[in-house]
């Protein structure tokens, strides 16, 4: 079922995001890197949404660079993480929560008492959405949230798929099959050992943060940037809601923004 903006039209601005297109993949992390650093020197006790998946790796070594080599303090920060699948085994080899301690957390400086992420082993859903949603009342908006795009046209952000209306919640959700068929490269290309379910942060709850930078590579995502940028604002394309932000922008290489037609900034 589409879930149409227009009922709820008059209640959202419509804004044009940044748009920035990079002729490399390392630039694209370069790039994203300087805006996460001017934020941590800027205020070292920031608040960060964090996603995984394979766009923000970049990022995350960048970040691991600036604090071995530069002593780049991070132990003022918050981390609150998009999603996690539900179900899986504690400490699972594929899970967000290893992704991110392999990928960054491990490798810096953020203690553990400040990192938040949903817990895919509960046995009780609900019992850990409800907790995952105070901790992000408790530790207040986002400075500023790193998201990733879904593959080809699912357009999702954290694991809000087709269908998710802009005032969405952390939840449970059904993980779309194109979203599993992508995902499966990550449990040794086998679809059946994808989880079919997530925990995931709402539309509305990243939405709330101040400041959001989406980045996105490769030409499996130029179809679906196109569609968020250019498409309409609608539930067939939950990225598209960011355009209901004030102040958001989209980090691409040149595969990924290859589609776009209106005028883009390139530095
Ligand atoms: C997963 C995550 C998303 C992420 C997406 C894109 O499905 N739930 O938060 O943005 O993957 O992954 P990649 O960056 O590997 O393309």
């Amino acid at each position: 079922m589409t879930l149409e903006l227009k009922p709820h039209l008059e209640d959202f601005q419509v804004y044009r995001p940044d748009i920035v297109v990079l002729p490399s993949n390392n630039l694209v992390d370069e790039y994203a890197f300087s805006r996460v650093e001017e934020k941590i020197l800027k205020n070292p006790y920031s608040v960060l949404t964090l996603a995984t998946g394979s766009s923000p790796l970049g990022l995350y070594n960048l970040m691991i660079q600036a604090f071995q080599r530069r002593n780049l303090d991070m132990q003022g920060l918050t981390t609150r993480n998009l999603d996690e699948y539900w179900p899986l085994p504690k400490g699972h080899p594929k899970s967000y929560d290893r992704f991110m301690r392999d990928n960054l957390f491990n490798h810096i400086n953020i203690p553990e008492s400040q990192r938040y992420i949903p817990n895919s082993a509960v046995e009780d859903p609900e019992k850990e959405i409800s907790r995952y949603q105070s901790v992000l009342k408790q530790t207040g908006p986002a400075d500023l949230a790193i998201l990733g795009i879904g593959p080809e046209l699912t357009c999702h952000i954290a694991f809000n798929e087709r269908g998710s209306t802009p005032d969405s919640r952390t939840r449970l959700v059904q993980i779309d099959p194109e979203t599993i068929k992508a995902n499966a490269r990550f449990f040794d290309g086998d679809e059946n050992l994808v989880p079919h379910q997530a925990i995931t942060q709402g539309i509305a709850d990243i939405l709330e943060s101040k400041e959001i930078i989406l980045i996105a590579k490769g030409k499996g995502k130029a179809q679906g940037i196109q569609r968020v940028l250019e498409g309409p604002i609608n539930s067939d394309s939950p990225a598209s809601f960011l355009r209901l932000h004030p102040n958001v922008i989209f980090i691409l290489d040149e595969e990924a923004g290859r589609l776009l037609e209106k005028p883009i900034q390139c530095l």
